[in-house]
């Protein structure tokens, strides 16, 4: 496993573009979850492959409960609307408040390319929205409501 570079905006153009679908579950696929879970530890909640500069579909997250892996994430439902504070790796020292849906139904693949279908709510429905944005090139920039006070405390 590998530490790769956290692409960091607005210096990194690669953050707005669009992600492609994972078309085969190779190596190279294997090797990026592995290496994006090593490169995230104990920084945030959520990262997404262009985060690492490669523009594909793949994403994580972890809430505490350990990563999991989703590749070529599609939100097939949501719920309700809730305004929260988010962060970003790719930009750091600033918070932003964000409106987010309260429940989604999303469905993906795993490393072993069997399909997931996934049920979130809370935290977890909000960092799974944050992180496909990411796969669409859309930053929480795009989507905030106002400046969150506080800046980098997450209290
Ligand atoms: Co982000």
């Amino acid at each position: 496993m590998a530490l790769r570079d956290i692409k960091k905006h607005p210096k990194d153009g690669v953050l707005r573009k669009q992600s492609r679908e994972v078309k085969e579950i190779n190596k190279r696929i294997i090797n990026l979850l592995d290496d994006m879970a090593h490169t995230m530890k104990d920084q945030g909640m959520g990262l997404a492959a262009p985060q690492v500069g490669i523009l594909k579909r793949v994403i994580i997250v972890d809430l505490g409960e350990g990563v999991e892996e989703y590749i070529n994430p599609v939100i097939l439902s949501s719920l309700g609307c809730v305004v929260g504070e988010e962060g970003c790796l790719s930009i750091p020292g600033r918070n932003v408040n964000v409106e987010r849906p309260t429940f989604v139904k999303m469905k993906a693949l795993n490393r072993h390319g069997e399909d997931l279908i996934v049920d979130a709510t809370g935290m977890k429905a909000v960092v799974l929205c944050h992180e496909i944005d990411h796969l669409d090139g859309v930053l929480i920039l795009d989507r905030m409501i106002s400046e969150a006070e506080g800046g980098d405390t997450d209290d």
